[in-house]
């Protein structure tokens, strides 16, 4: 990664699905700020992210929220070098509000504009955690949208190893939880739930473990839960214990079929680094066995704090950061884009 002047400071700013973030990072690392508003009440009743809802109450509070970040850094607009927004991927109204609120101040303000890819901004924020993490390295990304590996190098974009041939990991933790009653946001809840669990209660399939490749697949995972509810006598007849058992068997079959796919990845590749990324490297039970797993074989797993995992502005800064040592910059007519492989800009229409 190009260095950046140790005292630049970028604005980073995040609305790709339910959170309005904003944070200030002074040269790529050091952060100053970070305001993340969430959305947990207005989706709460429906179980899940309208995205109609998300882009209004992103509308609501995206002034406020950036405010508050400069205000928490005691800096001015002026003292910026650039402002960093997530293009994609995401819910496009969700993104233009982020997206259309930096513009109008990289215009105002005259300052330098950079798109960010989601996903390069949760790998940032690994390597803005551990000052060791250098590519080459194994980027497990796990959130909502998204479960990937990823090749990390010095140069270029990340190369996907593999993916999810269904549901995200995320996904599958927010549908149990809605399958347990336990609400939204399901993967803490599912997570805390299981924690008075036993994680053998119930031997759920690990998908494709039997296969030699990096997919992923989870549906199968969750229908499997499905099935054991109604055969227990549907969620009500579950009780306390019957929720925990069941939400710790998923949580073991879940973590077990992340941590085979990068044991594979990290022989295959031949590294011994894996940084993970996202909503779901949060994750307790997940923390723990790729720690005690790199401890028997001999590598190291980078978690960022959970802070960090989550959808944040501060790992946009960071990334933003990245982009703007390497001369990237982008005009006012980018737009928003909800499906983006890594590495690609498609909002850049030249280089640089
Ligand atoms: O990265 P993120 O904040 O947003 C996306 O880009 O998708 O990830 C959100 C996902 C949700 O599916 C949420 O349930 C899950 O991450 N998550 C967790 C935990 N905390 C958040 N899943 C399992 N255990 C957790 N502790
Ligand atoms: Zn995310």
């Amino acid at each position: 990664m190009p260095p950046l002047a140790e005292s630049r400071l970028v604005l980073g700013i995040e609305s790709s699905c339910d959170e309005m973030a904003a944070a200030v990072v002074r040269g790529g690392r050091e952060i100053l700020s970070s305001v993340v508003s969430s959305q947990v009440e207005v989706h709460s009743p429906y179980g899940g992210v309208v995205p109609e809802l998300a882009s209004r109450d992103h509308a609501r509070v995206v002034s406020q929220v950036t405010e508050e970040a400069l205000k928490e850094a005691q800096i001015e607009l002026s003292d910026l070098a650039g402002i960093a927004v997530t293009a994609g991927p995401g819910l496009v109204g969700s993104l233009l509000v982020g997206l259309s609120f930096a513009k109008a101040l990289a215009y105002r303000s005259e300052l330098p504009l950079v798109a960010v890819h989601h996903l390069a901004g949760h790998l940032a924020a690994a390597e803005l955690a551990d000052e060791t993490l250098k590519a080459p390295y194994l980027g497990l990304v796990v959130s909502g949208g998204h479960t990937a590996l990823y090749r990390v190098q010095a140069e270029g974009a990340p190369t996907l190893l593999g993916e999810t041939r269904d549901d995200a990991v995320g996904e599958a933790f927010d549908k149990v939880a809605k399958l347990l009653g336990l609400g939204f946001p399901g993967g803490p809840a599912v997570s805390a739930a299981a924690q008075a669990g036993d994680p053998a209660a119930v031997d759920f399939p690990r998908p494709m473990s039997r296969k030699g490749g990096l997919d992923f697949s989870f549906s199968g995972l969750k229908t499997a839960v499905s099935l054991e509810v109604q055969r227990r006598g549907g969620q009500e007849a579950l009780g306390d214990s019957g929720v925990a058992d069941v939400a710790a068997s998923f949580e073991a079959a879940a973590v077990d079929s992340l941590v085979a796919r990068t044991r594979r990845a990290l022989e295959r590749e031949s590294l011994d680094r894996v940084a993970v990324v996202g909503g779901v490297a949060a994750n307790r039970v997940l923390r723990e066995r790729l720690k005690a797993e790199g401890e028997r074989r001999g590598f190291d797993a980078v978690f960022p704090p959970p802070s960090l995992c989550t959808d944040n502005a501060v790992m946009i800064a960071a990334a933003g950061a990245q982009g703007l040592a390497r001369g990237e910059r982008d005009g006012l007519s980018v737009s928003a884009f909800s499906r983006v492989p890594v590495g690609e800009a498609p909002w850049r229409a030249g280089p640089g």
